[in-house]
């Protein structure tokens, strides 16, 4: 078990089923109104999409809605339920849990712009909830799971193991996925997804800062060095 890099390519023929199939992915090019910093970039709104395409999702969470354009992309381009948790507003007792300066930030801009991608949206449940407070056993289970809420070790590691639980176990496809390897805004994540990979398989996406999991599968995908 280990980390294995991959290239964006090896993601895209994931879903590369036919000679003359073409993948269409319908996405909110961000502008100066609606991009406020934070979200995955172009690159890996493609890779997300192929990832959540792979696993076939009935159903998909995601931890860390802010404005909503992860869960637009799962929206637009899926029929799957969509559950989204996001904390939501800056309280006094995250303030005490000396959250990192940038997840403050992120949290202040949440705050502000309350998720404006998803208005009016179906098919998409929100959370209002610091995730590692919320029960998770009244929850279905789920095909993808993207994770991009909290980045110090005290949420991402709970994050981390509910995902694992609320993970459909029977769908061979079923994908975990994180964001910000590697950011140097937060070490600790990083650091705590090296030490998951020491007991599983954990792919790390060249050029982004995507990471996968594919637990219900030994699956060989090849390395960047080929
Ligand atoms: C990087 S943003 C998510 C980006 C989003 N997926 C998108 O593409 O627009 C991280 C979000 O996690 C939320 N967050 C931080 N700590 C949290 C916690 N403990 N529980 C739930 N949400 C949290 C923040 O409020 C912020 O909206």
């Amino acid at each position: 078990m280990s980390l294995k890099f991959i290239r964006p390519h090896v993601v895209f023929n994931l879903i590369d089923q036919a000679e003359d199939c073409f993948n269409e992915m319908r996405l909110v090019v961000p502008n100066r109104h609606t991009y406020t910093g934070g979200s995955p970039t172009l690159l890996e709104k493609a890779l997300i999409y192929a990832l959540m395409k792979y696993a076939n999702p009935k159903r998909i969470f995601e931890f860390g809605t802010y404005v909503g354009a992860t869960t637009r992309l799962f929206h637009d381009n899926s029929q799957a339920q969509i559950y989204t948790i996001d904390i939501g507003n800056l309280t006094q007792e995250i303030l005490d849990k000396e959250v990192n300066h940038a997840d403050i930030e992120l949290i202040k801009k949440t705050q502000a712009a309350g998720s404006n991608h998803i208005k009016g949206l179906d098919r998409i449940t929100k959370i209002l909830c610091d995730s590692t407070q919320y029960d998770y056993s009244q929850l279905p289970t789920f095909d993808f799971i993207w994770i991009d809420g909290g980045h110090d070790l005290f949420v991402a590691k709970p994050d981390t193991e509910h995902a694992y639980q609320i993970l459909d176990k029977t769908n061979p496809n079923a994908c975990v996925a994180w964001h910000d390897y590697n950011s140097d805004l937060y070490p600790e994540l990083t650091q705590y997804i090296n030490e998951i990979a020491n007991d599983r398989d954990i792919f790390y996406i060249e050029g982004t800062m995507l990471c996968f999991a594919l637990p219900n599968q030994a699956v060989d995908l090849p390395s960047s060095l080929y």
